[in-house]
């Protein structure tokens, strides 16, 4: 038995967090509980207690489970157009959102829906970038092109840049604001470039948006915004880091082109059974509330702070985020990230994730070659305590 080319194709590139491991192993032996993890993106706070009441309550009112509606309940859907209208002033009606089991499993999927397999076709792919978006175009047959989110560029994808044989068989296009690792947000002309661009080439352009409620300047938009739009653009989004809901795996799909909006509730459909009723009611009641967003918003403000002055002292040029809890810092002269990673997790116990794990070289750069990426998951207390452990680096 073995797994088709495009598969093996996949599973022949090690996961990131699995090439850190080892030596993870090693730290937690010498560190213990000490060990301060900035690795993966996972919130360490806890799920709003209003949220998990509600799970709870409708684990109980739903004796007879039942399947749940596999596109989401209309209380869901509904939910996500309220939120939608009062954060973006985008108006949509249910029937062109879907639930989903999170963003990262629709951009794992959504490449095998346009890609015709093997055949050459581009999938724009901003870089460095989520892993799925890769995996998900390789297991479709696509080819990645990689757009680089460069220092210079304010790391911004430039579309100018990409070559016309390339555009000519592009089929989609990932994007990602605010932007995992970068923390950059893309301004309303970056977004409107992007739009043009694909609506001028037939192109299905993925907003991935699952960090846009954590920003500490601007408020970041919706690509639903945009004029123009509505003819090419998928949004995803999720409570996971928006809710501190990674552990419900619950988010939404939203297009205003109905044949997208249509071909995603079929194939969802005709695939799952859809996410847990309960959750689906939790997830309404998270999309209903702002008051923990604002208050988490000002903890990664703190958290971002007490860390930046203790990297900037090591020689780490970083930027505060626009938005995302993450700080992409650039490492010291004469370090790679893997051995400034390997430095920090066995001198000083603090985990992150060396910025080349989550790039990849193209055009004889590799943009996350020089930086580190630090989740700003830990709390304030633990993340001044990292910051006194860099302050002793030698
Ligand atoms: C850019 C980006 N998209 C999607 C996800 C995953 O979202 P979800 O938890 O909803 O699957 C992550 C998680 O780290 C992410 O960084």
């Amino acid at each position: 038995m073995k797994a088709n080319a495009n598969l093996q194709g996949i599973l022949g590139q090690p996961y990131p967090f699995d090439a850190v491991d080892a030596l993870k192993r090693k730290a937690v032996q010498k560190f213990g509980e000490k060990l301060i993890d900035f690795g993966i993106g996972d919130p360490t706070d806890e799920t709003p207690a209003e949220i998990r009441r509600k799970c709870r309550a409708a684990v109980e009112g739903w004796k007879s489970s039942g399947y749940p509606a596999s596109i989401g309940s209309i209380e869901f859907r509904s939910a996500v157009c309220k939120w939608m209208a009062k954060r973006f002033g985008v108006s949509l009606q249910p029937d062109e959102v879907v639930a989903t089991y999170g963003a990262k499993y629709a951009c794992f999927h959504l490449p095998s829906y346009f890609v015709n397999p093997n055949k050459g076709e581009v999938v724009l792919i901003t870089n460095p970038g989520y892993p799925p978006y890769t995996d998900g175009t390789l297991l479709a047959g696509g080819t990645p092109h990689y757009l680089n989110l460069l220092p210079e560029n304010d790391f911004l994808p430039r579309f100018d840049a990409i070559e016309k044989r390339v555009a000519e068989k592009a089929k989609m296009l990932f994007l990602n604001s605010p932007n995992s690792p970068t923390g950059a947000v893309y301004p309303k002309k970056k977004l409107k470039e992007a739009v043009d661009f694909c609506n001028e080439r037939g192109i299905v352009l993925v907003s991935d948006e699952c960090y846009n409620e954590l920003y500490f300047g601007e408020k970041p938009l919706s690509i639903l915004q945009i004029q123009g739009a509505d003819q090419c653009a998928v949004v995803l989004n999720s409570l996971s880091k928006r809710s501190m809901m990674t552990g419900y795996a619950v988010g939404f799909f939203a297009s205003k082109n109905p044949e997208l909006a249509k071909l995603f509730a079929a194939v969802t459909r005709k695939s799952v059974q859809g996410v847990a009723t309960f959750i689906q009611e939790a997830a309404a009641e998270a999309w209903g509330d702002e008051k923990h967003t604002k208050k988490m918003r000002r903890v990664y403000d703190k958290r971002i702070d007490a860390l930046l002055p203790a990297l900037r002292h090591i020689g780490c040029e970083a930027r505060k985020p626009a938005g995302t809890f993450y700080i992409w810092a650039r490492v010291p002269e004469g370090n790679t990230p893997m051995l400034f990673s390997g430095r920090l997790l066995l001198e000083a116990g603090i985990n992150t994730v060396p910025g080349n794990l989550i790039s990849h070289e193209s055009g004889g750069v590799n943009p996350g070659g020089r930086f580190v990426r630090f989740a700003m998951v830990q709390s304030v207390e633990r993340t001044k305590e990292a910051a006194g452990r860099l302050m002793k680096l030698e």
